[in-house]
């Protein structure tokens, strides 16, 4: 196949910790095969947010530029994801009459406006208006009533809002550095596309995606997202607690945690002992490993705690009968399970993206679950004809996107009414706000 006719989707995932971009070429079969991945430590960001223009632009661009070197394409637009604790979301409903008795994607559109159709702050957006399910006449629990007789349509949805500055701050590094964005999804929305399996989804799940700087919370009950959630705290504090607690230089505490950490003590034989460097001048001094795991122990189940909370404020901490899956690079902490599974006393694994193409012993790996996520929402919405995501290697624009360019990377075809709806508020909003 000659490069001008490759099919190709790109992620972009601006983590606290890092920046990962990743090129995929879609397959026939609808599958996708990673062509290039761009991996770089954050600056700029702090609890998900970007805090400082400049630093997340350069982290962008090197990133983007190391993907773009692997696959060898020059990359135009990227879909990315977007967390912090500005985030909010809720339940809402909605109902019409159907207007020709036979249900068509416009009365779909027309329900979902009407859910929408809430107050929220001004400083506030809706991000997402995702269907939980609908109701004809008096027959509920329809997943796609297309098609379906009735008189009256009824929707539940699940509402997401963020920030407009947020945002608005994700997207300019982004065309700073001469790209589109073509969509803009809840992280944890992309982690669970990329983790979580059907069965789960209906039996009950909670998507736990404990990164560096949030924990990010979805949950599925009778195959639907019921609730989203972002707790801004992660790896980061564990990393600091370590720092302070063993008075060491937080690059080094960082090493110790990723080294010899441990999220439970009993885990670790009485008698091993490592090395802590120390802080300016000051010799090294060896101490128990022991030590370490019981300032991680704590934070670590502190943060469950915060979990379990947030999961029984929200009513649905006995409805998750599949229990909970854990995600993100905190989830590699060992011992992980073991202290979760006692918190919140159900099932826990740990979950990596499920991908079995080309580079999976590197994609699928906990820390890229968002990203992989972003890749199949990219695949979903992507035009069979008029999305063209990367061209053949060339030396990319710098400047700013036009607007013709931009509505060209978020006007998509999508293959049913539904998913149009759930994505067409966000892009409505796009060209509204930028
Ligand atoms: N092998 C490991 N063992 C323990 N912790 C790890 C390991 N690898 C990464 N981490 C921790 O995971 C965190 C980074 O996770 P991840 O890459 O998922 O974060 P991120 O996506 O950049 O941040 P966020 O999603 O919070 O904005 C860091 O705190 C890092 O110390
Ligand atoms: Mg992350």
């Amino acid at each position: 196949m000659s490069e001008h006719t490759k099919d190709l989707i790109v992620a972009l995932d601006i983590g606290t910790s890092k920046v990962v971009a990743m090129i995929a070429e879609v397959l026939p079969n609808n599958q996708f095969n990673v062509v290039g991945i761009g991996h770089h430590p954050s600056r700029g960001l702090k609890k998900g947010m970007v805090v400082n223009i400049e630093d997340t632009i350069q982290t962008i661009q090197y990133a983007i530029e190391e993907a773009e070197l692997r696959a060898g394409f020059s990359i135009r637009s990227v879909c990315t994801g977007i967390a912090g604790s500005h985030i909010h979301s809720f339940n809402s409903s909605g109902m019409v009459a159907v207007r020709d008795t036979e249900i068509t994607s416009v009365d779909i559109e027309r329900v979902l406006e009407t859910a929408r159709a809430v107050s929220i702050p001004a400083d506030q957006q809706v991000l997402h208006v995702i269907p939980q399910q609908y109701k004809v006449n008096e027959q509920d629990g329809i997943r796609d009533p297309i098609g379906m007789t009735g008189m009256r349509l009824e929707v539940k949805v699940h509402i997401i809002t963020g920030s407009v500055s947020a945002a608005q701050n994700i997207v300019k590094c982004i065309r700073r550095c001469g790209l589109d964005v073509s969509d803009l999804v809840l992280q944890p929305l992309a982690s669970s596309m990329a983790v979580l399996t059907e069965d789960e989804r209906d039996i009950g799940v909670a998507l736990v995606d404990i990164g560096g700087g949030t924990t990010d919370i979805a949950i599925f009950v009778d195959g639907a997202i019921r609730h989203t959630a972002v707790i801004p705290i992660a790896g980061d504090q564990v990393t600091n607690d370590i720092a302070m607690a063993l008075r060491t230089p937080t690059a080094e505490a960082e090493e110790l945690k990723l080294r010899f950490g441990v999220t439970k003590q009993v885990m670790v034989p009485p008698d091993s002992v490592i090395e802590i460097p120390g802080v300016g001048d000051r010799v090294s001094r060896r101490v128990k490993r022991q030590l370490l795991a019981s300032v991680i122990e704590p934070r670590v189940e502190e943060l469950f705690v915060l979990v379990q909370r947030n999961l029984e404020e929200a009513g649905f901490s006995d409805l998750i009968a599949s229990g909970i899956v854990l995600t993100g690079g905190t989830s590699l902490l060992p011992g992980m399970t073991e202290l979760a599974e006692e918190v919140f006393m159900k099932p826990v694994r740990i979950a990596q993206p499920v991908y079995d193409g080309n580079l999976s012993d590197i994609v699928c790996n906990p820390r890229y679950s968002t990203v992989v996520g972003l890749l199949i929402q990219a695949r979903k919405l992507k035009s069979t004809t008029n999305s063209e995501a990367a061209s053949p290697k060339k030396r990319r624009n710098m400047g700013a996107p036009t607007e013709a360019a931009v509505s060209q990377h978020t006007e998509r075809k999508t293959h049913d009414g539904t998913e149009k709806s759930i994505f067409n508020k966000m892009k409505e909003w796009f060209m509204k706000t930028f």
